[in-house]
């Protein structure tokens, strides 16, 4: 398959701007072949096909499912759909992209992991930032200190996210006046979160910080275990966790800015690593990358620049490339299922006041 086919399922606002788009760029491209749409906005399909020159849309994701030209689907929705469509397309023979967090259980994301793997096909979760060209920039610096030891030990990682204007100035998606009323969202949770707290504590948890645990997971290539954990409601929260004799912290709050506010720092017995992920819709920038390091005359700070690209193209090339035989996916959903194991610890050992 050297120009895979893809359909997409759910054309609302992230399936265009951060998903959809890139995709058509990359089929004017020739490296890919956008069969068709679908939503359950039958308008908006087609008011967004119309936009990306797409001239085909199914009238409901059985119907691009059934399309034997289909080879992967983008499915870009809410995360309380993901279990059922995943299950679906998988069934289908059809390898997916969905948009993180994978699931709201560890249970279903096992299974799922499980069926990908018994059709064949490629499960990514749309982990973008280990896409991102500071983070890869950084990622490559962490390995090669891991082997000198020029910095000694890594004894901890900060992982911090604090939030602020994810979307700044990234365009407005269609939207339609369409009546069509959307069956109710059913998340479904971890059998720790009994209470509507909980509840809220865990949905803050799995939208916000999986990324900066998946992020943990990326450089530590190990999964974590979990020590304590606190929520102030869904505003606030702390887990202190732990990969072998690296102590790692992952923390943050929802606080109002003007952009993304978000690091992961990685200290070493004599420096530091740090990485500055940018605003998330922003596609003018990536990662600030810095080291901490001792030099003849002292201590110094260099920092990298790395290619400005952006992290939600770069990671439609890197789907684009897998199912093309080109590279290996770079958040498979059975290293994602990490996240989804820690992510249940913390909330089942969390205080939620
Ligand atoms: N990676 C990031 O940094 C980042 C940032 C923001 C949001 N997100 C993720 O994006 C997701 C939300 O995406 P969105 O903004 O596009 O959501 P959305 O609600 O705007 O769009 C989902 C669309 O899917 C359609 N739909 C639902 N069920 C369907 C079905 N069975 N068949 C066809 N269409 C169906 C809906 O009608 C809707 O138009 C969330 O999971 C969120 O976590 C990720």
């Amino acid at each position: 398959m050297t120009r895979p086919t893809i359909g997409f399922i759910g054309t609302g606002m992230m399936g265009q701007i951060a998903h959809l788009a890139n995709y058509a760029q990359l089929r004017d491209r020739g490296e890919c072949v956008i069969a068709g749409v679908t939503d359950l906005k039958a308008s908006l399909a087609r008011a967004v096909a119309e936009k990306y020159l797409i001239s085909q849309v199914y009238e409901s994701d059985e119907a691009l499912l059934a399309d034997p030209g289909i080879d992967a689907v983008i499915c870009v929705q809410q995360w309380p759909n993901n279990y059922q469509l995943v299950t679906r397309i998988l069934n289908a023979g059809k390898s997916v992209l969905t948009e993180k967090p994978m699931v709201g259980r560890v249970d279903e994301a096992e299974e799922l992991v499980a069926l990908a793997e018994s059709k064949g096909v490629y499960y990514a979760v749309g982990f973008m930032k280990r896409y991102d060209t500071g983070v890869e920039l950084a990622k490559q610096l962490f390995m090669e200190l891991q082997e000198s030891r020029e910095l000694g030990a890594l004894l901890a990682i900060d992982a911090h996210c604090n939030g602020g204007d994810w979307i700044q100035n990234a365009g407005t998606p269609i939207s339609v006046d369409d009546p069509t009323p959307l069956p109710p969202l059913q998340p479904t949770f971890p059998d720790a979160c009994q209470t509507p707290e909980q509840r809220a504590a865990y949905h803050y948890l799995v939208n916000i910080f999986s990324h900066n645990i998946n992020l943990c997971h990326h450089f530590l290539d190990a999964e974590m275990s979990v020590r304590a954990a606190q929520f102030r409601g869904d505003r606030a929260m702390q887990a202190l966790l732990r990969c072998g004799d690296v102590a790692v912290t992952v923390r943050g709050s929802v606080s109002a800015a003007h952009e993304w506010r978000e690091h992961l720092v990685l200290t070493f017995e004599r420096g530091e690593l740090a990485i500055h992920t940018p605003t998330p819709l922003n596609r003018q920038s990536s990662a600030r990358v810095t080291l901490l390091h001792r030099e003849k005359s002292g201590f110094a700070t260099t920092e990298y620049h790395a290619p400005v690209a952006w992290a939600f193209f770069r990671e439609a090339e890197g789907f684009v490339q897998a199912l093309a035989g080109q590279a290996p996916l770079r958040a498979p959903a059975e290293k994602c299922l990490w996240d989804v194991r820690v992510m249940d610890r913390i909330i089942t050992v969390a205080e939620v006041f």
